[in-house]
C-alpha cells in the first residue's frame, strides 16, 4: 500500500439516471432520470463489494484520453477531477514517468485563467498533505537540502522533488486527494487517498512552455508504487489500456484510458490482439521494456545485429514504450539503417530544406492524403512472442510545415538510452498494459470500439 491510510478508501456516488443496467435502451430511458439521488450519507454507505456483487464483474475506471494538438503539443491529456468539490484537471498521459501531479496554486480568489491553470489547494476541503515522516513520503524522491524530517512539529509537510530525463523538475508537497472518476457502467466513484505531488516550484522544457500548453500537470502510469495505474490497479485491477487517436483529426476525437476491470476479459476477442512480454529492467523500474526482434521498411528485414536491440546487464538499451514521448528513438544503428531504407524506397521528392530536428523530409505539395500515404514505405515491427506492428505510415511521416511531411523517427541521443515507441508511433492501436501477465496486447481494430 501507499498510504498508511486505512484499507476501505472507497465512497460510492451512485447516479441513479445512469444506473449500469445491460441494456442500452434502458439507459436512455427519460423516466430513470426522475428517480432521485441518493442523499450523501445513502451514497457513502455503498461500498465496492456491493458494487461488484451487483454487477457480477469489477468495474473499470474511464477517463477521457485527448490529443493536445490544438493547444500546440505533442502530449496527450487525460482529464482527472481532483479535490471537494472536484477541479477538472488536463494531465499528461505519460507511461514513461511514476509520479501523478498538478500545478498547484495557494490562491484564494483567483482569476479565471488562474482556475484553469492549477490545482487550487484552498477551494478542495479534502486535500491532505503527507507528513515528512509518513510511509507515503518515503516512496518520492526528495531534494538534496530537505532531509531532514522535524518529527515533533505537526505540520512538517513532505515536500518532493520529481525530476525528468531531460532535466525538468517538479518540486512541492506530496499529498492526498480524493479523485471523483467514472466507472464502464456510468458510475461515479470517489476514491479517497489518491497520492499525488502538489506543484509549487515547476520548471525545465518538458514541463513549462509550449509542450506544455493546456496542461497542468502529468498522470505517471509508470510501473513504480505512486503512479495512476499502481493505485488505481490495487483497488479494480492491476492493468490498463488506452487508444490514442489521430492527433491531426479536429475536432480532436475523445478516446478512453481504462483501468482495472476483469482480470480474465481483453478488451477485445483475442483474434484480433497480438501479445508480447513486458519485461522490466531493475536499473530503471518506472519503464515497461518491450523486445524488439525485427525491423523491416517496405517489406526488407533490415540488417541490425539483435545486440542493438538487447537490453544488457547494466540497464542500457532495450526499447520502451512511452505516451509521454512524442517521437519515436532508435538506438544508433537501428535508426541509420531506418533512414536509409526510407530514403531509398520513399516514392516523393525529398525537401530542398529539412524542418530543423529531422532527418528525411518529403514535399508533398498538391498530393491528396491518399496518394500521400501510399507513396510512403512500409514500416514493420516485429516483437518478441510473435507480434508484429505495422503502423499505418501517418504515425511515422507527419506533417511539419504545409506540403511536408517528415520521417518522425529519429536517433537516441544519449549513450546507452534505451529506444523510445512515442505516442505518435501509437496512434491508431489500443494498446492493454496487463501488469500481472507482463504482457502487452495491442490491436488495430480497438480504437473504434474503445468505450
Ligand atoms: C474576489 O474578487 C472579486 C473580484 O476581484 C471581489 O469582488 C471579491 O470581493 C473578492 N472576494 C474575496 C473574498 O476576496
Ligand atoms: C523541530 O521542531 C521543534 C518545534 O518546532 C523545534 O524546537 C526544533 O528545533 C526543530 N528541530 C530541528 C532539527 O529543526
Ligand atoms: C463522467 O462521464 C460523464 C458522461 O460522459 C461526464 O459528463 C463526466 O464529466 C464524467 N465525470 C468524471 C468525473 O470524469
Ligand atoms: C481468471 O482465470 C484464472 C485462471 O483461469 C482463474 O483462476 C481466476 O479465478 C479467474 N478470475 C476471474 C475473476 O474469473
Ligand atoms: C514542393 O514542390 C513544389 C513544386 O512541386 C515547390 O513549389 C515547393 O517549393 C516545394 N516545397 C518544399 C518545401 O520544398
Amino acid at each position: 500500500m501507499v498510504t498508511q491510510s486505512p484499507v476501505n478508501v472507497f465512497l460510492l456516488m451512485v447516479f441513479l439516471e445512469l444506473v449500469a443496467l445491460s441494456s442500452g435502451e434502458f439507459l436512455k430511458h427519460p423516466l430513470l432520470q426522475r428517480t432521485p439521488r441518493p442523499s450523501p450519507s445513502e451514497a457513502l454507505s455503498q461500498d465496492i463489494r456491493r458494487l461488484n456483487s451487483l454487477l457480477r464483474r469489477p468495474p473499470a475506471i474511464t477517463s477521457p484520453v485527448i490529443s493536445g494538438a490544438s493547444s500546440g503539443t505533442g502530449q496527450y491529456f487525460v482529464t482527472l477531477h481532483l479535490g471537494s468539490p472536484p477541479q477538472r484537471l488536463n494531465l499528461v498521459a505519460d507511461t514513461g514517468s511514476d509520479l501523478i501531479w498538478a500545478k498547484c496554486s495557494a490562491c484564494t480568489n483567483c482569476s479565471a485563467n488562474y482556475r484553469r491553470s492549477y490545482f487550487l489547494v484552498r477551494h478542495s476541503s479534502s486535500f491532505r498533505s503527507h507528513h515528512c515522516y509518513s510511509d507515503a513520503c518515503r516512496l518520492v524522491p526528495h531534494s538534496h537540502d530537505d532531509r531532514v524530517c522535524n518529527l515533533t512539529r505537526l505540520h512538517s509537510s513532505c515536500r518532493y522533488e520529481y525530476s525528468y530525463s531531460d532535466g525538468s523538475v517538479s518540486a512541492g508537497f506530496f499529498a492526498s486527494e480524493t479523485a471523483t472518476l467514472n466507472t464502464s457502467f456510468n458510475r461515479v466513484v470517489e476514491l479517497r487517498n489518491l497520492d499525488f505531488g502538489c506543484g509549487f516550484q515547476v520548471a525545465g522544457p518538458s514541463v513549462t512552455g509550449a509542450s506544455f500548453h493546456g496542461a497542468q500537470g502529468v498522470l505517471g502510469l509508470g510501473r513504480g508504487d505512486i503512479s495512476f495505474s499502481s493505485q488505481l490497479g490495487r483497488h479494480f485491477g492491476n492493468k490498463f489500456s488506452y487508444c490514442l487517436m489521430d492527433y491531426t483529426l479536429s475536432p480532436s476525437p475523445t478516446s478512453f484510458l481504462t483501468i482495472g476491470g476483469d482480470e480474465n476479459a481483453t478488451v477485445l476477442p483475442s483474434a484480433y490482439v497480438s501479445f508480447t512480454p513486458l519485461l522490466t529492467n531493475p536499473i530503471s523500474p518506472t519503464f515497461y521494456y518491450i523486445s524488439i526482434q525485427t525491423i523491416s521498411v517496405g517489406g526488407e528485414r533490415l540488417p541490425v545485429s539483435p545486440s542493438v536491440w538487447s537490453l544488457d546487464e547494466i540497464g542500457n538499451g532495450g526499447t520502451i514504450i512511452d505516451s509521454g514521448t512524442t517521437l519515436t528513438f532508435l538506438a544508433k544503428p537501428a535508426h541509420a539503417q531506418v533512414l536509409a531504407a526510407m530514403r531509398k524506397r520513399v516514392r516523393l521528392p525529398s525537401t530542398a530544406v529539412l524542418t530543423p530536428g529531422f532527418d528525411l523530409c518529403v514535399n508533398v505539395t498538391g498530393l491528396g492524403r491518399k496518394s500521400v500515404m501510399a507513396a510512403l514505405p512500409k514500416l514493420t515491427l516485429r516483437l518478441r512472442g510473435g507480434a508484429v506492428m505495422v503502423p499505418p505510415p501517418r504515425n511515422y511521416f507527419i506533417p511539419t510545415a504545409e506540403g511536408v511531411r517528415c520521417l518522425a523517427i529519429l536517433a537516441v541521443t544519449a549513450e546507452g538510452s534505451s529506444s523510445v515507441i512515442g505516442n505518435l508511433m501509437q496512434q491508431g492501436f489500443l494498446f492493454e498494459f496487463d501488469r500481472d501477465r507482463s504482457r502487452l496486447g495491442f490491436s488495430r481494430h480497438g480504437c473504434s470500439l474503445s468505450l
